[in-house]
């Protein structure tokens, strides 16, 4: 079973999936954590595009999802913290435009996925990797909303970052996002758009967990 919330940065995907796979008994897999593995690696060869190409068939990449934690091995060593770092946020949608690079994901992302029940986020879930999810959401705020929710995180997480930088970043990652020829970031059809602008947390949690009771392939599970 799958659902799927994508949307731009900063919208609130990652803590709003997580809490609904948790009241719901479903695991959460991030999909950006992919491509931010694969940025890692990435500047680990030089930024050579090539390179990374060349090793996408044996990139020893491990990513570890359960019901709220992702958490990404290269080789034996942990590196859920460095995907995250600036230097990843700084290039992580010229990766993700990667062709070759989307096509491994989509297939990781289906594997992991697979007789599995799962919420994921992303980008292009439900255009392109999950076309038939059982629940499709597109989550979005007004963009100085969601550059200062990603602030706020990362102030709280203790990182040195001002308010300009956080906007620049989110910014044009979506442009990047948006604009780029395959899977822009872009609302399926069917997907249910929740504007998260003025709603509180939870009140954006209950919404969804509401469809997902209204739902009637998921709505057999006990969803709190
Ligand atoms: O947490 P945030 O929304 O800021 O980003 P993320 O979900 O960690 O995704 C990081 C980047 O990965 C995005 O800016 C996209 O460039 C890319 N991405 C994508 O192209 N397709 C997805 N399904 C998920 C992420």
């Amino acid at each position: 079973m799958i659902i799927v919330i994508d949307g731009p940065a900063g919208a609130g995907k990652s803590t709003t999936a997580k809490e609904v796979a948790r009241r719901a008994g479903f695991d959460y897999v991030d999909s950006g954590a992919m491509y931010r593995g694969f940025t890692y690696l990435y500047l680990k060869l030089g930024q050579d595009r090539t390179r990374l190409i060349d090793i996408l068939d044996n990139h020893r990449l491990r990513f570890d999802f359960h019901i709220t934690e992702a958490r990404v091995f290269h080789g034996d060593t942990e590196i859920t913290g460095d995907i995250r770092s600036d230097s990843v946020n700084s290039h992580v949608s010229e990766v993700a435009a990667m062709e070759e690079v989307r096509d491994t994901v989509r297939q990781l992302l289906r594997d992991v996925s697979r007789d599995r029940k799962v919420v994921l986020e992303g980008r292009d879930l439900g255009t392109v990797v999950f076309p038939d999810a059982d629940l499709k959401f597109f989550l979005t705020a007004d963009p100085e909303a969601r550059a200062r929710r990603r602030y706020d995180e990362r102030i709280r997480k203790g990182e040195q970052v001002s308010l300009d930088q956080v906007r620049e970043n989110v910014d044009t990652r979506d442009r990047i996002d948006s604009t780029r020829d395959i899977a822009p970031l872009k609302k399926a059809d069917d997907a249910l758009e929740i504007d998260s602008t003025f709603l509180t947390f939870e009140e954006q949690v209950a919404r969804i967990l509401q469809y997902i009771r209204s739902t009637p392939t998921l709505s057999q599970d006990k969803v709190n």
